[in-house]
Order: C-alpha cells, then sequence, then structure tokens
C-alpha cells in the first residue's frame, strides 16, 4: 500500500492524486483521499485506479491540506467503503495506514459495544474512531492514546478538522517520509512519491511520530509516559528524479529490463579484484578469519529474491564448498527454525520492506544468528536491521515483476561466494576465471537483450498456451522457477517449473501439442541428459523452446524446437544470463495479451504485511 499527504499554500488535491499515481504499484485495489477545506474534510475512495477517482475531482475538493493511499487489500475485499482513508463518525477525522493491525477484531468489538457504527471492515477504521474519542488536548496526544491501543504494524497520516493546520504521521514497522519543500511539505510512504517536489527528506524511526505543518515539522518519540521530542533532521538524499519515471518506455518493466547492463556495472563496481581473484564486499562485516568460521549459509527471500537465493545456494556450494540452501522467509519463522552461531544467513529483498523476510531476520537475530541483508533500497527496514550486506545498486524498481533488482541479487552472490571460495580452498586462478567472467556480464546481458525483436515473436506464441512447464535441472532449475514465476505473475498463464530429471517421473503425462516446454539447456556436464529429456518431451508431441549456448547441438531436434541461444559464460555464472531471455519473453508474452504489464492483478510490488 502506499500513503501520500501535502501541506501547504498549493490545492492539494492534485498533488495527492499524482503522488498517488507514483505510488500505484505498491498496491492498486483501491485509492482515495481526504482533502481538508474551509468546509471541513471531503473524501473520495473507491475500488479501481487512482485514475477512477475522477478528473473532476479536484475541483470539488478545494483544500491546501490532504492525505491519500493506494490499496493492497487485506482485511476485507477491495470496495468503496474498504479504500481508505477512514473517517470517524462524524467525518472530522480522516486516517490512511499501512500495516496490519491485530488486534483490530477485539477493537472493533469494543467500539461496536460503545455505539460506535463501524462502516467498513477494515482494521484501520478503528484508529479514526479512537482518534475522534480521544478526550486529549492535543492531534498528536490523541493519536499516540490511539496508537497505544493497537498491536501491529503501521505507518500513519492523520487529518483532523479541530486541527487544521497539520498533519500527525506515526511510524512502526512500515516506512513514512517527510519531504520538505518551499513552505510546503510532503508526507510519503516511499520517496517515489516525493522526489518530483523535492529530494530533502526525513525518514521516521520505528515509535516515531511527527508533526507536519506547511512551515516544517518535529518529531516525538511515542513511549509509555506519552511523547517526548526527538530532533530528526531533514537530509539531502542522492536520487535522480528521471529514475522515476519511465520514459519513453510502455511500461517500467521495460525500461528496468533495459537498464540491467548499466545496473549491473554498478554493483560489480569496486568490489571485484581481478588480481587476487575474489571479491571486496566491505559491507558484510567479516574479515577473512570470520568468512572461514562459516559452515552453512542459509538463504531467507520471497517470491523472486527467493528463487535468486536458490541460484545463490547453488553458486556459494559450488565454489565455496560450504553447504548452502535457500528458504521461503515466509515460511522459516514458523518451523522454529534451528538458528546455528557458525551460520551465515542471508536475506535477499529488493524494497527491504517485505514483512515475511523481515520477521525472519528479526527471529534469527532473537536466536542469536549472525545475518547479512541482499538489499536494494537504502536504509530500509531490513537494510537497518540486519548485522552487514551488500546493497545491490539497483537503482529506484516499480514494475511488480523483478528484472534489474534480480539480476544484480544474483551478481551479489557471486561475489559473495567467490570471496568466501577464496577464503578456502578455490583457487586464485578460478578466482581469477571467475571475476573475468562477472566482468563480462553487463556487455553479454546487453546482446541478450538485442534480440528482444526475436523473443518477441517466440513470447507470442507461448502465450497462446493455457499452460505451460519450464524446466532445468541442478544450475538450470532456479532460472526455470524463475522463468515460470515471471511468465505467471504477468502473463496469467499457468506455468509450472520442474527439475527436467524429475518430468518423467510424473508431469509427463500433461504434455500434449498444447503444453509447450521452455527447456534450460546451458552447455555443462548435463548437456547430454538435458538433450535426452528433449526427446522425450518432443516425442508426446510437446513443443519445445530451448534456452541453450551456441555450442549445444540438439541432434535431429535442430530445427524442430524454437531455439534461443545466450552468451557462454563461466559455467558457474550462466544462470543470470539464462535468465533475461526468460525475463523478455513473460514481457511480451504479458504484452500481446494487453495485460497491464507493470499492475498484474492481485499482486503489489512489496508486501509488507504477513
Ligand atoms: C512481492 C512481489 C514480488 C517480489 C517479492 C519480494 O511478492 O510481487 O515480485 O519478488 O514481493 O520482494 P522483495 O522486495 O523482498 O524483494
Amino acid at each position: 500500500c502506499g500513503i501520500v499527504g501535502y501541506i501547504g499554500g498549493q490545492q492539494a488535491a492534485p498533488l495527492l492524486l499524482e503522488g498517488l499515481t507514483r505510488l500505484e504499484h505498491r498496491g492498486y485495489d483501491s485509492a482515495g483521499l481526504a482533502v481538508l477545506g474551509s468546509s471541513g474534510i471531503k473524501v473520495a475512495k473507491q475500488a479501481g485506479r487512482v485514475r477512477d477517482l475522477g478528473d473532476g475531482l479536484p475541483k470539488r475538493f478545494g483544500g491546501k491540506i490532504g492525505i491519500g493511499h493506494t490499496r493492497w487489500a487485506t482485511h476485507g475485499p477491495a470496495n468503496d467503503v474498504n479504500a481508505h482513508p477512514h473517517t470517524d463518525e462524524a467525518g472530522r477525522v480522516a486516517v490512511v495506514h499501512n500495516g496490519i493491525i491485530d488486534n483490530a477484531a477485539a477493537l472493533r468489538a469494543e467500539l461496536s459495544g460503545a455505539g460506535v457504527e463501524l462502516a467498513s471492515d477494515t482494521d484501520t477504521e478503528v484508529l479514526a474512531h479512537l482518534i475522534a474519542r480521544s478526550g486529549a488536548k492535543t492531534l498528536e496526544a490523541r493519536t499516540a492514546e490511539a496508537l497505544s491501543r493497537v498491536e501491529g504494524t503501521y505507518g500513519i497520516a492523520v487529518t483532523h478538522a479541530d486541527f487544521p493546520d497539520r498533519i500527525v504521521v506515526a511510524r512502526n514497522g512500515s516506512p513514512l517520509i517527510i519531504g520538505v519543500g518551499d513552505h510546503e511539505m510532503h508526507v510519503a510512504s516511499d520517496l517515489a512519491a516525493v522526489v518530483r517536489y523535492t529530494t530533502t527528506v526525513a525518514h521516521l524511526d520505528d515509535g516515531e511520530m511527527a508533526t507536519v505543518t506547511a512551515g516544517g515539522f518535529k518529531t516525538w518519540r511515542i513511549d509509555a509516559s506519552g511523547l517526548s521530542a526527538t530532533d530528526r533532521r531533514a537530509k539531502e538524499v542522492d536520487i535522480d528524479p528521471e529514475a522515476y519515471d519511465a520514459g519513453d518506455h510502455e511500461s517500467f518493466m521495460h525500461k528496468e529490463m533495459l537498464e540491467q547492463p548499466a545496473r549491473a556495472e554498478a554493483v560489480l563496481r569496486g568490489r571485484l579484484d581481478d588480481k587476487f581473484g575474489t571479491g571486496h564486499l566491505g559491507g558484510l562485516n567479516l574479515d577473512a578469519r570470520e568468512l572461514r568460521a562459516i559452515k552453512r549459509v542459509k538463504i531467507l527471500g520471497c517470491g523472486s529474491a527467493y528463487y535468486v537465493g536458490q541460484m545463490g545456494a547453488s553458486l556459494i556450494e559450488e565454489l565455496a564448498r560450504i553447504p548452502a540452501d535457500a528458504e521461503a522467509a515466509s515460511e522459516f519463522r514458523y518451523r522454529n527454525p534451528i538458528v546455528e552461531p557458525d551460520t551465515l544467513y542471508v536475506a535477499v529483498s529488493q524494497s527491504g520492506e517485505t514483512i515475511d523476510t523481515l520477521l525472519a531476520v528479526q527471529e534469527i537475530q532473537r536466536k542469536g544468528g549472525f545475518v547479512i541483508g541482499l538489499v536494494n533500497v537504502v536504509g530500509s527496514a531490513i537494510a537497518r536491521e540486519v548485522d552487514g550486506g551488500i546493497y545491490l545498486h539497483a537503482g529506484p524498481e516499480v514494475a511488480v515483476a523483478s528484472t534489474k533488482a534480480l539480476t544484480n541479487m544474483y551478481l551479489a552472490f557471486a561475489m559473495l561466494a567467490v570471496q568466501l571460495g577464496r577464503v578456502r580452498d578455490l583457487s586464485i586462478a578460478d578466482g581469477r576465471r571467475l571475476i573475468a567472467g562477472l566482468n563480462a556480464i553487463p556487455g553479454q546481458i546487453d546482446q541478450v537483450l538485442a534480440a528482444e525483436p526475436e523473443l518477441a515473436v517466440v513470447a507470442k506464441s507461448l502465450a497462446e498456451a493455457e499452460s505451460l512447464f519450464f524446466i532445468g535441472r541442478v544450475r538450470g532449475f532456479p532460472v526455470a522457477r524463475e522463468g515460470a514465476q515471471k511468465f505467471k505473475e504477468i502473463s496469467y498463464r499457468h506455468a509450472e517449473a520442474y527439475q527436467t530429471s524429475e518430468l518423467k517421473h510424473g508431469p509427463l503425462a500433461l504434455i500434449s501439442t498444447a503444453v509447450p516446454t521452455v527447456a534450460i539447456v546451458p552447455d555443462d556436464e548435463l548437456v547430454e541428459r538435458n538433450v535426452a529429456a528433449l526427446h522425450e518431451i518432443a516425442a508426446r508431441g510437446g513443443p519445445l523452446t530451448v534456452v541453450t549456448h551456441a555450442g549445444v547441438d540438439l541432434g535431429d531436434l535442430a530445427g524442430k524446437v524454437e531455439r534461443i541461444d545466450v552468451p557462454k559464460n563461466e559455467r558457474e555464472l550462466d544462470p543470470i544470463l539464462l535468465t533475461i531471455p526468460l525475463q523478455v519473453l513473460a514481457y511480451h508474452a504479458a504484452l500481446s495479451l494487453g495485460h497491464d504489464i507493470d499492475k498484474p492483478r492481485n499482486l503489489a510490488k512489496s508486501v509488507t504485511v504477513e
């Protein structure tokens, strides 16, 4: 979900609508805004997109203070009443909220018992009523009192008709930033909504509240005894506002795919040591002795970050010969995991906000484990909580389907694996070979992307199938998983990833002329086994698209299958290059089906609730 707010000398409604559009990738089930003008608070909210809020709205909504929200539904379906902002019965308090209130049911029952008529099914609405019913004098004290009743996570913004000179915001687990303009202030849950107006921003900490007026802001810490002033200052952020624009591209995903060569260079820059064939990852906060003491590596992430974690685990096992595996962070915490002191835990997250991953980090730390982060968003919750890490330098990623962040996650894993290997058994010659391989990757990604027109043709025919397989084995299996994930996310076709070797033990029953397979067949030690499996599919009439290397001989299948050759790197590093055409295939499949590529149905860029 996304939050915006404005207070200053301009009309708030157009600015709020603009900010909401920029945050829409974070949730797009419903949207709404509240503007405080001379006649009190006016609210417009409904299921659907920001654009559905209506063209005429700014004219009807005069006022220079307002808050807005774009939602990814958790409590209650995505309908008009459940959209934010939520108000009290008199319509004098309006609240927008990201996060989740765990004790909402109890608070709703208590409010109903006290005669309050609840208008929605949401957890957020209780905040509006609690603030309205508080007897405290200031809006800050009322909000703090309401928040003291709430268990869970929140980033909130509040306006109140009785306090028409301010917006009160607070944060606990869900980001909130304040952008300082010239006699005007912005609030938002994400820099994307603010950078067009100002790059002077303050990030609130968990447990902090702020009073935002047109002239400035004051921060407070919420504690048991009430509010105590803190002295948070705004700082300049080094960000190019253009990074948040799709420019000439028809979508952010397209722009972000094409940015990969440059962003890959950025994550590698200054971190490769050609002479000793190793990586320089100062942010790990681990010296050679500590790196050597690591006995196991456990990687945690969600969605694409989990699949790239599997690629990372296989790199680490192969290069450093340390047992390594990846697990969905969303599952880890719930099975009372064994946390070992000599295990290196790695949390992988583009946003640094995914609550499942964040909670896994906290569980590890609670049990005394050492955890590093592979995170893109600087200063995000996970980046702040981990004991060390590698920033991904992918730049802002807006499309829900991750491309450049994922590629940089892989490259960060590769550097980590080489560094772990070089303090163990990996030879200097192998180290140098891999560093040279890494240096070649940005240019090779560029070569794959240059084949976009041909890949688009293949994608169009794949998009016609209702159901597809993506297969690979060993290093290629996570590639297939990520490829299937991307395909289903944006094309809404059923795409199932399977180990090539396991296909014959069950799913081969599903192969037919109507079910195409995308097979990952790198030129490595398994190539013959992989080609044999292709024959098993072809013999059942299954159409094949083979993602492979120029040297691979497909025998009598040549000419009967779609063949996509990617440039060859060192075999350990091939997976990332094999992933790139799968992005392009998913993208063009979705495009040919006419889908909203950046905002696939039911999903959101960052899931900040469990
Ligand atoms: C959401 C997105 C996925 C993403 C996952 C992890 O589910 O829809 O595309 O891979 O979150 O996000 P993170 O920010 O932690 O990498």
